[in-house]
């Protein structure tokens, strides 16, 4: 079994206001992107990593790789390739997916955006693809009650449709791993359907086949508005301390 990361970091982080692309922004002086490739590099599972850069950004993010050494990582195994993305996330994965070489059967698909996953959910989420499963998805449950509303623009009050039993609840992170076959089907059927979705493992789940929840982390976060930059450079600097 020879295993992928397909890291999407091709969006332009406009909830976290203007600036350089969100991928390439630093966290603590290094930027997000080379963490979060640093973070599967890490993984003995992992042995081929493809970044998914801005269209018009893969050779200055191939420039920026080579000079970010892939230290205190098993980098003496993982290959590093550059692709350029599309306009939405799933464009990207699908050119990410398109870079493949044959004999990779398992792929993990990871946003840069979730720069600081620790290593044991990425190996955790390998090994559960590994042993079988086709769509593995790593999730905390949650911390927040949830409703369901009938959406009003401008700020105006929201009905309520209905609360989900938070218990049953599960929000989702990435890594999330696949059957690299599986997911190849998935994206091919949902480009002919035309239809978009916000993560992979649901493409999944609309061909009907099984997608499993493993346990997630806290630091595996989105940075997604400038709150969580804040948060990640905290997490950085109690690493090290
Ligand atoms: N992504 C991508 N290609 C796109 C859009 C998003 O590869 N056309 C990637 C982002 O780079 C990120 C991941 O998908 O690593 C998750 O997306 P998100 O957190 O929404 O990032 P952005 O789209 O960059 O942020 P925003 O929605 O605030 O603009
Ligand atoms: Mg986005």
């Amino acid at each position: 079994v020879r295993t992928a990361a397909v890291i999407p970091a091709a969006g332009r982080g406009v909830r976290l206001g203007p600036g350089a692309p969100k991928a390439l922004r630093a966290l603590n002086g290094t930027p997000m992107l080379v963490h979060a490739v640093r973070a599967m590099a890490a993984s003995r599972a992992v042995s081929l990593v493809v970044v998914v850069a801005p269209s018009d950004g893969a050779a200055e993010v191939r420039r920026l790789l080579d000079t970010y050494p892939l230290a205190g990582t098993v980098a003496d195994k993982t290959e590093v390739l550059v692709v350029p993305g599309g306009e939405t996330r799933q464009e990207s994965v699908r050119l990410g997916l398109v870079a493949l070489p044959d004999d990779i059967t398992v792929v993990l698909v990871h946003d840069a955006a979730r720069p600081l996953v620790p290593v044991d959910v990425v190996d955790t989420v390998a090994a559960v693809v590994r042993g079988g499963a086709p769509a593995v998805v790593p999730a905390l449950p949650l911390a927040d009650t949830v409703k369901q509303v009938e959406p009003r623009t401008g700020g105006e009050p929201e009905p309520v449709v209905g609360t989900p039993e938070r218990a049953k609840l599960r929000a989702v992170q990435t890594p999330q791993g696949f059957d690299r076959a599986t997911l190849v089907e998935a994206h091919e059927r949902i480009a002919l359907e035309g239809e978009g979705a916000t993560d992979d493992a649901g493409m999944v789940e609309r061909m009907g086949r099984s997608v499993v929840v493993v346990l997630g982390h806290e630091e595996a976060f989105k940075v997604t508005r400038p709150l969580d930059m804040v948060l990640a450079e905290a997490v950085l600097a109690r690493r090290r301390a």
